[in-house]
């Protein structure tokens, strides 16, 4: 009897455990397998697939139960504080784990149990980047080869939480809400016209347009969903807000809520560095010169610095 396949997010399978399953891909419309059961994700498999922009791969339907016990052990012992694993091992697994969050809710906004899921994992999230110091490092320098939206979201939200850490901004539910808001502020751009992954001087004027209404389509795409948090909608809506009204809504700094400014900030600079192609140092370079204004200049130091450090 011929298979029954599923399909398993590429982003869930970091880190150095052996799968107890066989993981296929789809290729015109044949199923090639590409990693055995007792094989690990380590290194070039799993970067070879991600440059290839390949967020997909298949199990069959018989291994179901294996691969989620495989995921959530995985992340249980990457969260443990005393697994033993070196960090970057676990910022990998941890990273994997938080941008298949984004996509979930990215799919399917209207489901409140990705949203919970997500939601719950962002205190976790907050907590391992608080308590071990290579943590955020280690997750910013992770390589966003496919220029994915969900990972520049892990990224933005990592340095956003770490903003708000070393400033003393926000208390713990309002970091989890910071944590959650940054994964999911490019919402508007999921299934947009355009290729937003290049430099803004290579759009068009007309592709520039649609770039400029992103927050606000974004914002109104999930208005109608009750369950997701006011601080979130409102991260969306106001997240390429800047100081000086230069943002797409031209809002002032008094107008602009406080953890939308903090995530702009994150925004910038992961929009440099994922599309814009500019190396760290050239980061803090422009954060000093062209955004000098644009944040508040204690965003920009911490910024700088935390680039400066990795
Ligand atoms: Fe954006
Ligand atoms: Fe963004």
């Amino acid at each position: 009897m011929a298979k029954d396949y599923v399909s398993i997010r590429v982003s869930t399978l970091r880190g150095d455990q052996k799968i107890d399953f066989d993981a296929y891909l789809k290729i015109d419309e044949k199923w090639i397998l590409y990693l055995r059961q007792g094989d690990s994700f380590e290194g070039t498999r799993l970067e070879r697939l991600k440059t290839k922009k390949l967020k997909k791969m298949y199990i069959s339907t018989e291994d179901e139960g294996r691969y989620r016990n495989y995921m959530q052990k995985n992340i249980e012992m990457a969260y443990d504080d005393k697994s033993g694993k070196d960090i970057k091992t676990r910022s990998e697994i941890i990273q994997g784990a938080q941008q298949n969050n984004a996509e979930e809710v990215f799919e399917r906004p209207e489901n409140a149990e990705a949203y919970v899921a997500a939601k719950d994992a962002s205190a976790k999230y907050v907590d391992f980047l608080v308590k071990n110091n290579d943590a955020v490092k280690s997750i910013v320098s992770l390589p966003n080869l496919d220029q994915s939206i969900a990972h520049h979201g892990v990224t933005v939200s990592t340095l956003a939480v770490a903003l708000a850490e070393q400033l003393k901004l926000f208390d713990a539910k309002q970091r989890q809400l910071l944590a959650l808001g940054g994964l999911l502020h490019d919402f508007g751009h999921y299934d947009t016209p355009i290729k937003i992954a290049r430099p803004m001087r290579d759009f068009s004027k007309e592709d520039l347009e649609i770039y400029k209404k992103h927050p606000v389509e974004g914002a109104q795409k999930v208005k109608d969903k009750n369950h997701m948090d006011l601080a979130v909608t409102t991260i969306i809506h106001q997240h390429e807000e800047k100081c000086d009204a230069s943002g797409p809504l031209g809002y002032s700094e008094q107008q602009i809520d406080p953890m939308a400014l903090v995530t702009s900030a994150a925004n910038t600079v992961d929009r440099l560095m994922t599309y814009e192609g500019l190396g760290r140092e050239q980061v803090v370079k422009h954060l000093m010169v062209q955004e000098m204004g644009k944040y508040p200049l204690q965003y920009i130091q911490t910024l700088g610095n935390i680039l400066k450090s990795i």
